[in-house]
């Protein structure tokens, strides 16, 4: 299932985290907002537990999330996604994987795994910007595959044609929820339009 938001909001600060011109400080806050309105419609199937909570005025029944969630940002872009979908579910953990992506072979290198030896969450959101070649994404995938989580979600801003084939194909099991999908990638494998290095823009680097 590849999910690409139609939302005017979604679509708003897409147009904004695309321009040059945006500084980084404002597209690291751009970065968050989309995370957080994603993470919105990514999480539209978290099961729910009925408990009673005394309000000033009464006892009243009330449904509360039972599932634990897991975030797992891509260092180092995925950073800011992860930190704003923190204050929507702060109650979630946070399990960093770090690759980065070779810059001649496109191929992604591993460099920071933390996962403790089981999984201790339910269902996990992978997190990062860009999906251009789906190696990235691919290989996160994969690694949490081989922890042993069976519920992965994938939360991307902005992805290219060629790296939503590569995880359909690596994983049809994994939804995929987008802000935009663009035209095609170039011959460095960057995403047209896209926006540029999502972790460059984010860190002013
Ligand atoms: C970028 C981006 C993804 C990856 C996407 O990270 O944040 O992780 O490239 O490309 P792919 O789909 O072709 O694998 P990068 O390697 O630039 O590392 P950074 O986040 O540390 O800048
Ligand atoms: N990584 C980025 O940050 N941007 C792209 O367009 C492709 C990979």
């Amino acid at each position: 299932m590849v999910h690409v938001s139609q939302h005017p909001l979604v679509r708003h600060k897409v147009a904004l985290l695309r321009d040059v011109n945006t500084a980084p400080c404002d597209f690291r806050n751009l970065v968050g907002e989309l995370a957080q309105l994603l993470f919105f419609e990514a999480t539209a199937d978290l099961e729910l537990t009925r408990i009673t909570v005394k309000t000033p005025l009464a006892e009243c029944a009330a449904d509360v999330i039972w599932q634990n969630v897991g975030i797992v940002p891509i260092l180092r872009a995925g950073l800011g996604m992860a930190e704003a979908m923190l204050r929507v579910l702060p109650k979630a953990c946070v399990w960093h994987l770090g690759l980065f992506r070779d810059h001649s072979t496109h191929q992604p290198i591993a460099y920071y795994n933390k996962l403790p030896p089981e999984p201790n969450i339910d269902v996990g959101y992978v997190v990062d910007p860009m999906l251009a070649t789906g190696g990235s994404a691919s290989a996160a995938v994969a690694i949490l595959k081989n922890w042993g989580l069976k519920k992965i979600r994938f939360i991307g801003l902005i992805a290219a044609p060629e790296g939503v084939a590569v995880m359909r194909d690596e994983h049809p099991d994994v939804p995929i929820y987008l802000a935009a999908l663009d035209s095609h990638l170039d011959e460095n494998k960057y995403i047209v339009p896209g926006l540029g290095d999502a972790g460059d823009r984010q860190f002013g680097t």
